[in-house]
């Protein structure tokens, strides 16, 4: 049997943890498997005193990351602290630049370095993985970087973010309002005590950011994402798009369109008899849409310790497995000095259906007025209707809906302003795009 992999895990949290108690309750298999043993030779995080679940026997602890990269008792740094600068980021750049492989679950820092990271890992040949930085437990990275080579992709998107996607399922089937089903994500231990990286899209735009280099070939550009979250979506949103046939997602959204790259993170109405549509819960799911495949479309596992290890693992064991001096698979799907510069569309160029809900007074004219504006902007209407689930009393607000056939966004936007310039409607209107899968 070959020499052992040594293996350097920083952070010993919920991933960290996880990953040191699977590699020492399945040596044996995973020693038979890649041909050599994996062992754990040093660790780090912050606490010495907790306890991790694990046995550190034997193993060295460095209270800082940034040594253990630099130790010389390691061929794998396992990057599991987290956070896209100071601690995480130093250490895997110098590791990278000893010629030590890296392994990272963390998405915000290949969100805002992984060209840099990427150059560095090629200029000194060695394997950057990281697998569990997209959708946890789902081998989207893979399938992307390696099974799909060839294949041209027009869109990709993906249910990405576990938090919001339980709190709309939650809202949906028990009726409850967002602040409640956040309050009860909270407790259950789904959302951070601070929710708002999950809940306004920018944990979603992370990894769509990473899919989007993968499937265009385009220099990652985490800052160009056009972002909503899912806080503005009210109950009322959610049986009206029932009612219409449709359910809410948040979806993170990759397509490539005649003036560049369209990259966007919203809550979208999907058709109900959709299969993306059926994913409920903290479960997450990504679409590819590709020319020689069709479409591919992955559910799984999103979050947790053991889902987000076994993609860790997975990473691990193709470094060890992998030949000294054979050529690598590029980090970012080519080689990082071939990625081309992020051209971005505009977002008022985006073409797709969209649901408006307006509440409005209650006066002759209105329905009309509504349905000029929309005209006069150019903007097909699928169907506009007056929706109450009870008779409203009379001279109270009324509520309108329109669904649009597939138009422009700045049409949309021109249309909604000239309708608050004729001073009936009574608060905000309320926007979702509507998204359609290319097979149901
Ligand atoms: N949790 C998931 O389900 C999940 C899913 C996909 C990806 N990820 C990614 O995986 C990574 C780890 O996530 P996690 O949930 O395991 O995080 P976590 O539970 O917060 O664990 C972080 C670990 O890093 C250690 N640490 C933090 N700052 C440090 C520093 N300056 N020096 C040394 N150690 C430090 C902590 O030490 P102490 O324990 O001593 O405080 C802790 O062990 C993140 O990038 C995350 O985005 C997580």
């Amino acid at each position: 049997m070959a020499d052992a992999l040594r293996i350097g895990i920083a952070g010993l949290g919920t991933v960290g943890a996880a990953l040191v108690r699977i590699l020492q309750q399945r040596s044996n298999e995973l020693a038979v498997s890649c041909g050599r043993p994996l062992v754990v030779t040093a660790v780090s995080a912050r606490d010495r005193t907790r306890d991790r679940g694990a046995d550190l026997s034997g193993i060295t602890w460095y209270d800082d990351p940034l040594e253990l990269a630099a130790s010389a008792d390691i061929d794998v740094f396992v990057e599991l602290v987290g956070g896209a600068n100071g601690a995480a980021h130093d250490s895997v750049r110098a590791a990278l630049a000893r010629g030590v492989h890296v392994v990272t679950a963390n998405k915000a820092l290949l969100a805002y370095h992984g060209v840099d990271l990427a150059r560095i890992a090629e200029a000194n040949s060695v394997i950057l993985n990281y697998e569990a930085a997209v959708a946890g437990g789902i081998p989207v990275i893979k399938a992307m970087r390696e099974s799909l080579t060839g294949n041209s992709f027009s869109r990709i998107y993906g249910i990405m973010n576990g938090t919001c996607n339980y709190i709309l399922t939650r809202m949906e089937k028990e009726g409850l309002s967002f602040a409640d089903c956040l309050a009860e994500a909270q407790r259950l231990g789904y959302a951070e005590a601070d929710p708002a990286f999950d809940i306004d899209g920018n944990d979603t735009a992370h990894k769509l950011a990473i899919l989007t280099t993968l499937a265009f070939g385009s220099e990652i550009a985490a800052d160009e994402i056009y972002l909503e979250g899912i806080s503005n979506i009210s109950i009322d949103d959610i049986h009206a798009a029932a009612d219409l046939g449709y359910r809410i997602k948040l979806l993170g959204v990759a397509q490539r369109t005649e003036t560049g790259i369209e990259q966007r993170v919203h809550p979208t109405m999907v058709p109900l008899d959709s299969v993306i549509a059926q994913v409920d819960g903290v479960t997450n799911a990504v679409a590819l849409e590709s020319d020689i495949l069709g479409e591919l479309l992955m559910v799984g596992p999103g979050a947790g310790g053991n889902a987000t290890a076994s993609a860790v693992l997975g990473d691990i064991t193709d470094i060890a497995k992998s030949r000294p001096g054979a050529q690598q698979v590029p980090v970012l799907g080519r080689p990082a000095h071939l990625l081309e510069p992020y051209r971005q569309a505009a977002m008022r160029s985006h073409e797709g259906g969209y649901f408006i809900r307006l509440r409005v007074a209650d006066r002759i004219g209105v329905f009309a007025s509504i349905a000029g504006r929309m005209a006069e902007n150019g903007i097909s209407l699928e169907s506009i209707v007056q929706h109450a689930k009870r008779q409203p009393e009379a001279g109270a607000p009324q509520t309108i809906i329109l669904v649009t056939h597939a138009t422009m966004e700045g049409a949309v936007r021109q249309a909604v302003s000239a309708i608050r310039e004729e001073g009936y409607l009574v608060g905000e209107p309320q926007v979702i795009r509507i998204e359609r899968p290319k097979n149901g």
